[in-house]
């Protein structure tokens, strides 16, 4: 597995676990639990460690699966990222919010903490004034934001106390925003991750001709050729959702695939 490594040299690797729609979608659906806690605990039996989840998911549900899914786990092997949702981004529902989140995952601490959307309604300052503490407290060893402009990364990182670790952002081979609106370029400089949320345009990529030709010619799945995609550029992880055995195994082992770089630039001329 390729790692990128945070600024305090802690390494995570280029492949996580997304976590949307386990356990519901924007409200709690408990029908599919005992599959859920199954792929996750799985999922974790080969290989991954970081899981991506948010206090939206499945309105909690999704934090509690996560937290009967990990029970058996040694924490510190683990990396776990939440999202405070953007209603939530005044300093007393920051605080709550992710004691909230803790406690439906039955955790003592936040790997990385992110605001899940940025909210113009309230003060930045505010917000940080509660992640700063979270920090200070031990309650999150690291924080960072999603869906952040290029604008709202640089103020964010003026109000945090630590760099920010990541930008987490819609990216994937067949939809380039991050490009042209400059947080990829900004995320690089900064040594801030960008983490690629819908890395496989949540299915939409992989029927995509040169994808599925350049996987033939590796003898590779299409979303094995879209994840490899992201994760060879610098400063670039992925967190696939699967709730597919197979495909589990997939992603985690895209990221080790040699592709040439002659074929992997050929995807740079995917019509979006
Ligand atoms: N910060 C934000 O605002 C934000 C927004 C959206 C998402 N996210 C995070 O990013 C994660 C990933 O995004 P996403 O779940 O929306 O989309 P995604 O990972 O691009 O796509 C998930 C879909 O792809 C399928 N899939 C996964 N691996 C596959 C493979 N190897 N071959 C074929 N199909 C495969 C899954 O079905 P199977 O179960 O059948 O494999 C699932 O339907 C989320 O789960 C969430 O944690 C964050």
């Amino acid at each position: 597995m390729k790692y990128e490594r945070l600024f305090d040299g802690r390494r995570l690797p280029v492949v996580g676990l997304g976590t949307w729609t386990v356990g519901g979608g924007l409200s709690k659906d408990y029908s599919r639990d005992k599959q859920s806690i199954d792929i996750i605990k799985r999922a974790l039996e080969i290989g991954y460690t970081h899981i991506d989840t948010a206090e939206m998911y499945g309105s909690g549900h999704t934090e509690e699966l996560v937290g009967k899914a990990i029970a058996g786990f040694n924490r510190k092997d683990l990396f776990i990222t939440s999202k405070v949702w953007s209603s939530n981004l005044r300093y007393k529902d920051v605080l709550r919010a992710c004691c909230n989140s803790m406690e439906r995952m039955k955790i003592d601490y936040m790997d990385l903490y992110l605001i899940h959307w940025p909210n113009p309604g309230i003060p930045m300052k505010d917000t940080f004034l509660a992640l700063n503490e979270l920090i200070e407290k031990k309650h999150a060893k690291y924080v960072g934001v999603s869906n952040f402009s290029v604008e709202q990364m640089s103020e964010a990182a003026n109000l945090s106390t630590t760099p920010l670790v990541t930008n987490q952002v819609e990216y994937n081979v067949s939809y380039r925003e991050p490009e042209r609106n400059g947080v990829l370029e900004y995320c690089q400089q900064h040594n801030t991750l960008l983490t690629a949320y819908k890395p496989l345009g949540r299915g939409a990529s992989l029927s995509n001709p040169l994808i599925i030709r350049i996987a033939e010619r590796y003898g590779v799945t299409p979303a094995q050729v879209a994840i490899n995609w992201l994760v060879r550029q610098p400063k670039v992880i992925a967190i696939p959702m699967s709730l597919n055995e197979k495909h589990l195994k997939d992603n985690l082992q895209a990221a080790d695939l040699e592709i040439s770089k002659e074929d992997l630039d050929s995807l740079d001329n995917l019509k979006e």
